[in-house]
């Protein structure tokens, strides 16, 4: 019955031209006028949300000729914890995480990268964790299975069962989708390592990733050189 929601989907997309918005990420119809009204809508929602006007006290970790990263902890003013909580529901919703409530709320550290047009288009979560289990080698996804149930088995097994000790759990980490392979996430990730614990320089084994999906295995195997 697989094949046949495969074809539905397929007809689907020819009769209606169903198109992904490469900025906001939404799958919708261009044929339809409800569906372009409806993108409309969610595209103006998610440029508003990574839109950032700035606020007195930021804390700069880093900046660069493109952008700058600021830091957000939780107990900051309520437009710094609302604005990074906004942004994680994006990458959330991107990632397929539901809800997903963090493991530690009250050490979470929010790290932006705010690009030289005043958007944020970094996000990573990183959080004190004792221990983490190593990402393993996993296959390609098979043509015949969707992203989501492929995701899903793939987060059983592609960890060891073997803890080791990690410092610091990386526990979302998202680029926005037309600013990847901009090395935006390897110098968030450094900015990490520099500044998770006062006074010390995390090694590359001493952070972790929680939960990788394909893209984010493909860029930590790349990141931990592993
Ligand atoms: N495919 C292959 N290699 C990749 C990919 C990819 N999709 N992404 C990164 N890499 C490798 C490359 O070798 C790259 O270097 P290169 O561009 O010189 O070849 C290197 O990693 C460094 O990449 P960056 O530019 O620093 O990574 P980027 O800023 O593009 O962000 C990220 C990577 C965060 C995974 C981004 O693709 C993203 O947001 N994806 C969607 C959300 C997601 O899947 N996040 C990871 C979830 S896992 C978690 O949250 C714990
Ligand atoms: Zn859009």
């Amino acid at each position: 019955q697989n094949d046949d929601d495969q074809l539905i989907i397929d007809a689907g997309q020819k009769q209606f031209g169903a198109t992904t918005c490469e900025a906001c990420g939404m799958l919708y119809s261009v044929d339809s006028p409800e569906d372009n009204f409806q993108h409309t809508q969610f595209h103006q929602r998610f440029l508003d949300t990574i839109k950032f006007v700035g606020w007195k006290k930021e804390r700069g970790m880093a900046e660069f000729w493109d952008g700058k990263i600021i830091l957000v902890l939780p107990d900051d003013p309520k437009y710094a914890t609302k604005k990074a909580e906004d942004v994680r529901r994006i990458a959330d919703t991107e990632l397929g995480f539901q809800q997903v409530s963090l493991s530690s709320p009250k050490a979470a550290k929010t790290y932006l990268f705010i690009n030289s047009d005043r958007m944020v288009v970094g996000c990573v979560v990183a959080e004190p964790v004792r221990q983490a289990f190593r990402v393993l080698e996993q296959p390609e996804k098979p043509k015949d299975m969707t992203k989501e149930d492929f995701m899903e088995r793939h987060r059983a097994w592609c960890c060891s069962t073997v803890p080791e000790k990690a410092i610091c759990g990386i526990s979302r980490i998202w680029v926005f989708s037309m600013m990847r392979r901009k090395g935006i996430a390897t110098r968030m990730l450094d900015t990490v390592r520099n500044s998770f614990m006062y006074g010390s320089h995390l090694t590359k084994d001493e952070i972790a990733f929680s939960d990788p999906t394909p893209d984010g295995k493909l860029f930590a195997t790349k990141y931990c050189g592993t």
